[in-house]
């Protein structure tokens, strides 16, 4: 091999390790050290805090950041980019109903309704832990948000029944065995063209049954967001 082909291969190998050990750091998630908070968003240089077009999406953005410097120990709340990217993905497809398994403190209900806020739409919200339960009463009731949600305490695996279609968009994000599960049950009550869209979809964390039925069947379509906590986002096609 010459001199050059030999200071190619070790310059292509220094810069896939740096994009690699860039990547990592970039897909940890919230707590110390992977903490994204609006102010500085570790997922990209370019990107800044979302900003309140009125005071109503201001009250709900000031509840959304205090949560995410004050209350996320223990509460297993997607990354704040996440959370940017379930509201515009809510937004842009017009959602007026939207199922979420795993509540938590309303963390990520809340990004949601920043989006449902504007489509006139509804959250219904399955948690089965009731401390978790309270307080996501409470926030939801903070932003001003718990006109448009319904929470269902309880095990989403046999409350998820009562879900009348259809559904624009699914968010799942809780017990990561449980995924298949909850596809089986929502996949028939989300529209066409509606989204299926799940979190810690990552090597390791993710379901591989969930990962076969959403990458396997010809009437999705999915692709995966990497960046922050891992979310794939499903579409069901049209026509399906
Ligand atoms: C990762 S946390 C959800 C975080 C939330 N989506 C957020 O970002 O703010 C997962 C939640 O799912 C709940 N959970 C786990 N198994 C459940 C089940 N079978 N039914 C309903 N909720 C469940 C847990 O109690 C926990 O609060």
């Amino acid at each position: 091999m010459d001199r050059r082909a030999m200071v190619a291969i070790i310059g292509v190998s220094l810069l896939t390790s740096v994009g690699l050990l860039m990547a990592q750091g970039r897909s940890r998630g919230p707590g110390p050290g992977g903490r994204m908070g609006p102010q500085g968003q570790a997922g990209s240089s370019m990107s800044k805090p979302p900003m309140g077009k009125d005071e109503a999406e201001k009250k709900i953005l000031a509840v959304l950041d205090e949560m995410d410097r004050n209350d996320r120990g223990g509460m297993m709340n997607v990354p704040v980019e996440d959370g940017r990217l379930l509201r515009l993905l809510a937004e842009t497809t017009g959602a007026k109903q939207i199922v979420e398994i795993g509540t938590s403190n309303g963390y990520s209900g809340i990004w949601q309704c920043l989006a449902l806020k504007a489509t006139g739409g509804k959250l219904t919200t399955f948690e089965i832990d009731a401390q978790r339960a309270a307080l996501a009463r409470q926030n939801f009731k903070k932003a001003g948000v718990d006109d448009i949600v319904t929470l269902i305490e309880g095990d989403a695996h046999e409350n998820v029944a009562q879900v009348k279609g259809p559904v624009d968009m699914c968010f799942i994000d809780a017990d990561k065995e449980g995924y298949s599960d909850y596809l089986a049950k929502l996949l028939p009550k989300v529209r066409p063209g509606g989204l299926i869209v799940a979190h810690n979809i990552t090597p390791g964390m993710a379901d591989p049954k969930f990962l076969a039925a959403i990458t396997t069947n010809p009437d999705l379509e999915t692709i995966f967001y990497t960046q922050a906590g891992g979310v794939s986002v499903t579409l069901k096609k049209r026509g399906s």
